[in-house]
């Protein structure tokens, strides 16, 4: 079951013939391989994943500790370097990107937000926030004006000079979304963003991050273990050693079982 039809039904991108991703989809992976090598073992963390996501949606990915969700969001985002099959972000084939391009692409085009938070304790929030605008060569006074923005987005403005030490769980999971959004990303990648949080505490970060996906359309693909929070999703994603073993609607909501309008290719900066 799929929510996307293949415009190329069946054929792998290995044996020559181009996939071409739906044009309502932001992320289209097709037989994603990728295997540790630990020198002793072999781990065939992903044997052979589709997957698609249209621009718009949040789909929560679920499945025994181990099944390879974490490494199929380094590899969709491409934090990560996958052995087979293609994988297109807003149109383009991440494979034909340099390291230097999708690198790029990443920093301006992604967020990520991790279970564990990874903030640098020594910064304050509003610091935290705007670290990888000055990375990325942003003026520091423009930077500045968009991490507090964002501060702001996830209500914590009047936190912005605290370091992460003098706030809560849930309020430093609010400076990594922040941090996630500061570059104005098109795709967040949540793994497992309230698993250290208590449920009233995850509720609120979902609740955030749901309206984020809602009133900004931005796509978000989070793992998680807590079927509340799969279940607030669109669309929930079965894994199991290294496949996609199924998928669900959790809510029967017209809003929710959408297709989406087709829009424009994602602008990619660099791209050749
Ligand atoms: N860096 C790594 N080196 C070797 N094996 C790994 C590495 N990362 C993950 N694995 C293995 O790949 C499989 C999938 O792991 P992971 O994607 O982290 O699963 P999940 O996020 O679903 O818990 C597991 O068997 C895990 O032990
Ligand atoms: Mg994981």
């Amino acid at each position: 079951m799929s929510v996307f039809r293949r415009t190329t039904a069946g054929k792998s991108p290995r044996s020559g013939a181009a996939a071409q991703p739906h044009p309502d989809a932001i992320i289209w992976a097709e037989g994603i391989v990728k295997t540790y090598d630990t020198g002793t073992d072999k781990v065939q963390a992903l044997r052979g994943v589709d997957f698609a996501v249209a621009r718009g949606e949040m789909v929560a990915v679920m499945g025994p500790s181990g099944c390879g969700k974490t490494t199929l969001l380094n590899s969709l985002s491409g934090l990560d370097t996958v052995d087979g099959g293609t994988i297109w972000l807003g149109g383009q084939d991440l494979a034909r990107l340099s390291d230097r391009k999708r690198t790029d692409y990443r920093a301006r085009r992604m967020g990520f937000v991790f279970q564990v938070y990874n903030l640098l304790p020594v910064l304050s929030a509003v610091e935290n926030v705007e670290l990888p605008l000055l990375v990325s060569g942003v003026k520091p006074k423009e930077a500045r004006a968009k991490a507090l923005a964002a501060l702001a987005t996830v209500d914590l403005a009047k936190w912005a000079a605290h370091r992460p030490a003098e706030l809560s769980g849930g309020q430093r999971q609010r400076v990594t979304i922040a941090r996630s959004l500061v570059n104005d990303p098109a795709i967040v990648w949540a793994d497992e963003p309230t698993g250290a949080l208590d449920s009233k505490t995850a509720t609120e970060i979902m609740d955030l991050m749901r309206n984020l996906n809602q009133r900004a359309g931005l796509t978000f693909v989070l793992v998680t273990h807590d079927p509340g929070i799969g279940a607030r999703c669109d669309r929930i994603v079965r894994m199991q050693d290294g496949v996609i073993v199924g998928q669900e609607i959790p809510r029967a909501e017209p809003e929710v079982v959408r297709v989406p309008a087709p829009a424009p290719a994602l602008a990619m900066t660099g791209a050749d």
